[in-house]
C-alpha cells in the first residue's frame, strides 16, 4: 500500500488504535500487538509506547533505540491477535502471517498491509515496574491518502475502521464518525 508522508503524525494515533510495532535490531526483526500506546507532546511531535520487559521485542526496541507503530485496521484482526499471543521466541511472525514489508531508510520495518505509520527515534525511556515506557521521536510517518489526508482521519472509508481493545481477551471495537 502506498503511503504519503504528512503534518501532523501524532493524530493518527490521538485515538490509541491498536498498533503493531514493529523493530529491527542486528538483522534480528520482529512485530507485536500494543493497545498502550499515545501521543504525549507537539514540540517535539513524541509518542509512547508501554513494553513489558519480557517481551521479545523488548531487547530489540532498547538496543536498537528505534521502532515503527503501524496502524491496522479491521483486515488485519487476525494478524493483530496472532502478533499479540504468539512470541518471536517460539515462531516467525512474518513468515506465518505472510506479513510483507518494506524497510526505511532508518532500517524501519513498513507493513505493506497497515494503513499508515510512524516511525520513531527513543529519546527516552522510564522503568514503571513491569513494563518500560519508550517515549520516541517521530522521525517519519506517512498514511494511505483515502483514510488521512491534510491532517484528518476520513471515517467515511471502510479502509479507515482502526481496532480498539476492549481489554477482555478477543474483545475488539472499530469507530465511527460522532459529528
Ligand atoms: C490487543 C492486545 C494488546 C496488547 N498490548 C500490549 C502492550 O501495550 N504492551 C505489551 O508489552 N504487550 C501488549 N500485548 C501483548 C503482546 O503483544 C504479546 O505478549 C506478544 O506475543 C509479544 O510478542 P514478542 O514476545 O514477540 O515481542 C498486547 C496483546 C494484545 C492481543
Amino acid at each position: 500500500m502506498k503511503k504519503k508522508i504528512f503534518e501532523n503524525p501524532t493524530r493518527l494515533i490521538y485515538h490509541n488504535p491498536v498498533s503493531l510495532i514493529t523493530s529491527n535490531h542486528n538483522g534480528q526483526k520482529n512485530v507485536f500487538t500494543v493497545s498502550w500506546l499515545c501521543a504525549v507532546s507537539k514540540h517535539p511531535q513524541l509518542v509512547m509506547i508501554s513494553v513489558d520487559k519480557n517481551r521479545a521485542s523488548f531487547p530489540l526496541i532498547k538496543e536498537s533505540g528505534k521502532y515503527v507503530i503501524n496502524i491496522p485496521n479491521t483486515k488485519m484482526l487476525k494478524d493483530v491477535i496472532y502478533c499479540g499471543n504468539v512470541s518471536a521466541s517460539e515462531k516467525d511472525k512474518f513468515k506465518e502471517r505472510d506479513l510483507k514489508f518494506s524497510v526505511s531508510k532508518n532500517d524501519g520495518i513498513v507493513l505493506d498491509d497497515a494503513i499508515a505509520y510512524v516511525e520513531c527515534k527513543v529519546v527516552n525511556e522510564f522503568d514503571i515496574g513491569d513494563h518500560i515506557l519508550f517515549v520516541g521521536e517521530i522521525i517519519n510517518a506517512g498514511a494511505d491518502e483515502k483514510v488521512y489526508s491534510n491532517g484528518k482521519w476520513n471515517l467515511k472509508n471502510e479502509s479507515a475502521k482502526t481496532l480498539h481493545f476492549l481489554g477482555e481477551n478477543g474483545k475488539y471495537i472499530t469507530i465511527d464518525e460522532i459529528n
